[in-house]
């Protein structure tokens, strides 16, 4: 099959861009240091190839993910990196032999962790992204509640959310050492092997963490292509242009084929002037029946809206060269671990 055979608009993937990203990250952060957050991809194929560059742990987001990852042969050390009221999921695939390590930062947490048939769990502390995370003050105490509970605190994690895509380099590293010395804080008191955070942003400096938590490296969006780290753009959204008028062009993707909280997406060569629900505005003006590749801004909400990538071989050559629809699709991967 090649390029010009898939229906539009399709997830297709440079599958040399995406070998130098596994390599290079599985280099600077080999076997156990680097947890994958499966939450970028939703991809089980994606995710065996993490498995097979040598990192076996994985982070999830979601029930649904952990689920999927177990089914997938995938289940031998999951870090469920949010926080959840209702366990008995993770209970299950507990008691089925998959470990799970669950996030929690609060009482009510801790007792539905319990309650919901969890062996082991993580405190989550709050590092300055204001969203999950207990003060580190009170990470002692709850700790102390989970294993009065029968729980084995396996220790921490933080994620600095906030800091991980700032552009400029030193303003990234600075903001991430606040964070980890928060983390590090609260790591001393609650104790366990674990000291889990970070991303693609911070990789590279965040040298408290035991463990580091990235997952867009693998794809790469628009939005970590501007701090000029050493991954490549893998992921593309293929769009057919459907109709072009004076100054402009429209393909057929569009803000429900995009993740667009991180802004509009890119073409090369071309100027984007908005997305519609179902179409993408952009000068100039192309012939009507050309394929264009659109470079998603935010990788982990586009991949969300799709339920394959198609992996292709010299995607980008063929792109510099405007031959795009003679690529070679080399197979297809099910988007897998999307839902709840
Ligand atoms: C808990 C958690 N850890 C780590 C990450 C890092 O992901 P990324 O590779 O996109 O920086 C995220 C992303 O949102 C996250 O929510």
């Amino acid at each position: 099959m090649r390029v010009g055979d898939l229906q539009t608009p399709s997830l297709v993937v440079d599958r040399a861009a995406f070998e130098h990203n596994i390599e290079e990250m599985s280099a600077a952060l080999p076997g156990p240091r680097l947890r994958p957050h499966v939450k970028a991809h939703k991809c089980t194929e994606l995710a065996r190839r993490q498995y097979e560059a040598g990192h076996h742990g994985f982070t999830c987001a979601t029930i649904r993910e952990c689920e999927g990852m177990a089914a997938a042969g995938l289940g031998a050390d999951l870090l469920l990196a949010n926080e959840v009221l209702d366990c008995r999921r993770i209970g299950s695939l507990v008691d089925e032999g998959h470990r799970v390590i669950v996030a929690v930062d609060s009482d009510e947490t801790v007792h539905a962790a319990a309650r919901g048939g969890v062996h082991e769990v993580l405190v989550d502390v709050d590092v300055g992204l204001p969203r999950c995370g207990c003060d580190p003050d009170d990470a002692a105490r709850l700790a102390d509640s989970a294993r009065r509970l029968g729980l084995s605190v396996e220790g921490v994690m933080g994620y600095e959310g906030h800091v991980v895509g700032l552009t400029v380099a030193e303003e990234r590293a600075a903001g991430c050492r606040r964070s980890m010395e928060l983390l590090m804080r609260a790591a001393e008191l609650v104790g366990g092997p674990i000291i889990s955070g970070g991303g693609t942003g911070t990789y590279a400096f965040n040298t408290w963490a035991t463990e580091i938590q990235a997952g867009s490296y693998a794809l790469m969006d628009t939005a970590y292509a501007k701090l000029g780290l050493p991954f490549h753009q893998a992921v593309h959204v293929l769009a057919t242009v459907i109709s072009s008028h004076g100054r402009h062009a429209v393909a057929d993707c569009g803000l429900k084929s995009l993740g667009m909280d991180h802004g509009n997406p890119s073409i090369t060569g071309a100027d984007v002037w908005f997305c519609s629900d179902e179409h993408l505005t952009f000068a100039p003006a192309m012939s009507v029946g050309s394929r264009v590749l659109v470079q998603p801004a935010h990788v982990d909400p586009t991949l969300a809206y799709h339920d394959r990538l198609h992996i292709v071989d010299r995607l980008l050559d063929a792109a510099a060269g405007q031959a795009v629809g003679d690529a070679e699709v080399l197979d297809t991967w099910l988007i897998d671990l999307r839902g709840w």
